[in-house]
């Protein structure tokens, strides 16, 4: 019924092909043709309108010289960062603990403790680097971190058998898998702002995937010791050499 090729203010008959009522009308100010590639262009339009109108705003404009404040940063990339940091030093702490249970004198598992202590300074490492990358932008991190006692590992039968370590390992490769997913919503939240996004990238990020190569190929070493048919015994003393190779930073 429309004649989109009309052009603006042109008074236009518009008539139901059924009914034949009519009506005389305006033409809009804007002209529209049924050409595809136009029409797609509109709604390409209309969809960058609606991104750009929803998507957070790096702020860093020369405004009033009061100082010193917050500035140049986006507030949605500093509250991702901010709930991020708890991720870090939760990563931290479960590592610590992790390293106490293989580490005390009825276990004695020094190999894999002196990893996952390392681990642990490299996540509260991550975790100082977004605070300095917060404190770049005068941002205050949390008056409080939360480490949720549920969280902790708490493997069925203990460490100390003859699938100890296969089973930290594997736990750590969850822990990673998540921390990095939530890295890159980090990452995706912060892409307004190319220091942080760059920050996030490279160290961290690169970092993460970096450590899970790691962990992955460690498992598979082990694994790899541990070959069938093999007795529970067989088992306890792959994991008591995967351990002296830990030790000695063979592996990992
Ligand atoms: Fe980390």
């Amino acid at each position: 019924m429309t004649d989109y090729n009309k052009s603006a203010n042109q008074k236009v008959k518009l008539c139901h092909s059924r009914s034949q009522q009519c009506a005389v009308s305006t033409y809009p100010h804007f002209t529209l043709t049924t050409n595809l590639p136009t029409m797609n262009s509109v709604l390409l339009l209309g969809l960058l309108a609606l991104i750009s109108g929803t998507a957070a705003e790096f702020t860093c404009t020369r405004g009033d010289s009061v100082f010193p404040k917050k500035l140049c940063y986006d507030e949605v990339c500093a509250n991702k960062v901010v709930g991020h940091i708890e991720e870090e030093f939760h990563a931290a702490f479960k590592y610590l603990y992790m390293a106490a249970m293989f580490g005390q004198y009825s276990i004695a598992r020094p190999g894999i403790t002196k990893f996952l202590l390392e681990s642990a300074s490299e996540e509260r490492s991550h975790a100082m680097q977004m605070l300095d990358y917060l404190d770049t932008r005068g941002i205050s991190g949390k008056s409080s971190y939360n480490f949720l006692q549920a969280s902790v590992w708490t493997p069925t039968n203990g460490v100390d058998n003859e699938n100890g370590i296969e089973a930290a390992l594997e736990e750590a490769i969850k822990m990673e898998i998540g921390v990095t997913s939530l890295i890159k919503e980090v990452i995706a939240a912060c892409s307004d702002d190319y220091h942080a996004a760059d920050v996030f990238t490279n160290p961290i990020l690169d970092e993460q995937h970096e450590g899970l190569r790691k962990l992955q190929g460690a498992l598979k070493t082990l694994k790899g010791m541990k070959v069938n048919p093999i007795t529970r015994e067989g088992k306890m003393v792959a994991e008591y050499f995967f351990d002296l190779k830990l030790q000695s930073g063979e592996i990992l």
